[in-house]
């Protein structure tokens, strides 16, 4: 059976529950992915988990090579990934620790490589990306959330921005105009290399911080890492749930 790919991102560099793990650094046309992939067992189903921002964590990201990772993944035999993200909260609701199945996503990123379509082409290639989260996979996740009672929010849009800075208070005013409920710095272009590759992929957010404006103070690292170990806890035990099916 083909393993089932995690993308393991800030608060997230190692799966506990991994047992018999291996790992190997798979080359790529297009250079090194961020770790080596840690292959193993999760409740009897194959996992392949890669750490988005490397392992140790020191990755920024508009430094990952998405294309890297996403190929490594695709040639390790994966089909189906679940990316977990921290993000920050920007409507009411979104507020520490809570964890979303977002359902779309807003590009604001730049100057990152972003396609695998753009070098010896045959012909120009447009994927449809309607639906930028893949729903089976997102149906699978929101089910597992409801048996352990998570209060998962079940939707949400991403605004994937730039980083590695955090935002102003007037941009996230922007986003939440335009319709966002977090903003996090991975989602894009990763849900559109999946695509073009024709994998299965859908994330598991969590809040790490009310976004800029929202939060009382400063929002620092120190902060946003100790929200997310109780975050991750609960991504943990979802990851656990939905891998055995
Ligand atoms: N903005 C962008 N990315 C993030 C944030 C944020 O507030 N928190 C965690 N990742």
């Amino acid at each position: 059976m083909n393993p089932i790919g995690i993308i393991g991102g800030t608060g997230l560099t190692r799966l506990a529950q991994l047992a018999g793990q291996d790992s190997e650094l798979v080359p790529t046309p297009y250079g090194a992915p961020s770790a080596a992939l840690v292959r193993g067992v999760v409740g009897g189903r194959q996992v392949a988990f890669l750490a988005r921002h490397g392992s140790p964590h020191r990755i920024p990201p508009h430094r990952v090579n998405y294309r890297a990772n996403l190929w490594a993944l695709h040639a390790a035999g994966v089909r189906r990934i679940i990316a977990v993200a921290a993000v920050g909260g920007i409507t009411e609701g979104m507020d520490d620790g809570r964890v979303i199945i977002p359902d779309q996503v807003i590009d604001y990123t730049y100057g990152r490589a972003h396609t695998f379509f753009e070098e010896d082409l045959e012909e120009v290639v447009h994927v449809d990306f309607t639906e930028p989260y893949t729903p089976a996979l997102r149906r699978e996740l929101i089910a597992a959330a409801r048996e352990l009672g998570l209060d998962a929010a079940e939707t949400g849009t991403y605004a994937a921005t730039q980083g590695p800075r955090l935002e102003s208070a007037a941009e996230v005013d922007r986003l939440e105009r335009d319709g966002c409920h977090i903003v996090g710095m991975t989602a894009m272009p990763e849900a559109a290399l999946a695509r073009e590759l024709e994998l299965e992929y859908a994330s598991v957010a969590v809040v790490a911080n009310r976004a800029a404006g929202r939060a009382d103070g400063e929002i620092t690292m120190a902060r946003i890492e100790a929200t997310l170990v109780a975050g991750m806890e609960r991504v943990g035990r979802l990851l656990e749930r939905v891998l055995p099916q």
